[in-house]
């Protein structure tokens, strides 16, 4: 059984930077704790996969800034590729996923770590380890920069786990809202006259979260 990891409350004293603080109501995640607990995270990884090259196979687009803080912190030797996986398509809901890059590496008999950045009801991890495990890696572990717990439709875990945290509509640090906010440092609570307010979102993937944080 995995260590649990840290949950993020909504209170930290680190304030919005002007720039954005009509848009993001507060800070859930500082730059500084996000550095400092994906250190922590490479170690522990660097302990489970130590002796074997790993293939690291990471999800598009949300995975962006996370992936390059995760692998510039592995003292490993590893291979890089990505899955696109998004839920455009017929409707809004997630599981309407479409597969909008494929794998290229050859992961047979490979010890494959994925990496996303949010788990929120598991059923875009659900899929992919479904395609991942056709291919028959010699083992999958899973790692996830953010776990939304309360969302989970879908019976399955990260292995990796850097912060717990609660049904709020999260954005920065590669998470978005209709394709904004990934360059943002740090995970905010997006406020809710954004996606209240918006037009027609470019995708059907961020209403998914919209909704999430309105039932919440
Ligand atoms: C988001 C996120 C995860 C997925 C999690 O992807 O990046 O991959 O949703 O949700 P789930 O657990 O409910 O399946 P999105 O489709 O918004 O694409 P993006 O990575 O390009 O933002």
């Amino acid at each position: 059984m995995r260590a649990p990891a840290p949950a993020a409350h909504a209170d930290s004293p680190v304030r919005v930077p002007t720039r954005w603080r009509k848009e993001v109501e507060r800070i859930l995640i500082t730059e500084d704790e996000i550095a400092q607990r994906i250190r922590r995270m490479s170690r522990g990884i660097e302990r489970d996969f130590t002796g074997r090259e790993m293939v690291v196979v990471s999800l598009l687009n949300g995975t962006v800034l996370f992936l390059a803080d995760l692998i510039r912190n592995l003292s490993l030797p590893l291979r890089l590729d990505f899955i696109g996986v998004s839920s455009y398509g017929a409707g809004t809901e997630s599981g309407n996923l479409v597969i909008t890059k494929e794998l290229r590496l050859d992961v047979r008999g490979r010890d494959v770590l994925l990496v996303d950045d949010i788990l929120d009801t598991g059923k875009t991890l659900v899929r992919v380890m479904g395609k991942l495990r056709a291919l028959k890696p010699r083992r999958i572990k899973t790692c996830v920069l953010l776990n939304k717990a309360a969302r989970r439709v879908e019976d399955i875990e990260a292995d990796y786990v850097g912060f717990e945290i609660p049904d709020y509509f999260v954005v920065g640090y590669g998470l978005d809202f209709a394709e904004r906010y990934r360059n943002l440092p740090f995970v905010g609570v997006l406020h809710p006259d954004v996606y209240k307010q918006s037009p027609q979102p470019p995708k059907p993937a961020s209403p998914k979260r919209a909704g999430a944080r309105r039932k919440g």
